[in-house]
């Protein structure tokens, strides 16, 4: 059975440029799941947040989450941020794919994601409104926070400090086709 290639990480780890990446190479579709998320909801992550609150956006990735791991055909997923947390998220995704955890500094991550726009956790911070250090000081948190979850829901990691797409995705491709078997 081929596996879906699955990629995890914090915001700003490059789940969404090097899984395009690597679906082109592999002739497969991609999904990102914030992007089904506000398909089915018809409005953004943000959007969801402000409105419905996080754990109303946790449970329509819940259900993205499950309804792309059953899909028969394969594909290249990337995951939200924070769905490696969730363990029936954790236990569909390795169930049906090769996990890839994408992991970078909070640096490297913070100047990816900038200023944090359309990011509601690096908007507000973890504890609301006023928490130091601005996006990399969450990125620095959360870090902290997910190590465990991400370590548990992923088959391999790739540290991507460095490198480039281009890099990044040859180096995942290489792990998915040794895991896929
Ligand atoms: C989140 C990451 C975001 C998005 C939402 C929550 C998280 O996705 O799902 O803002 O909890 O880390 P990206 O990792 O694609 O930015």
């Amino acid at each position: 059975m081929t596996r879906h290639l699955v990629l995890i990480g914090l915001m700003g780890a490059g789940k969404s440029t090097v899984g395009a990446r690597c679906a082109t190479v592999l002739e497969r579709p991609f999904v990102d799941t914030d992007r089904l998320v506000e398909v089915n909801a018809g409005m953004t992550v943000a959007e969801i947040f402000e409105t419905r609150g996080e754990p109303a956006f946790r449970a329509l990735e819940r259900s993205v989450v499950a309804d792309v791991s059953a899909s028969p055909e394969p594909l290249v997923i990337a995951c939200g941020g924070g769905v490696a947390l969730d363990p029936d998220n954790r236990r569909v995704l390795r169930e049906h794919g090769v996990v890839v955890w994408l992991r970078a500094d909070a640096q490297e991550l913070g100047r990816r994601v900038g200023s944090g726009a359309g990011r509601p956790l690096l908007q507000n911070g973890l504890g609301g409104e006023g928490e130091p250090g601005g996006p990399v000081g969450t990125l620095e948190r959360l870090a902290l926070l997910r190590a465990p979850a991400y370590e548990a829901a992923s088959h391999v990691v790739v540290d991507t400090g460095g490198l480039s797409v281009g890099a990044v995705a040859e180096r995942v491709l290489e792990e998915y086709r040794t895991w896929n078997g």
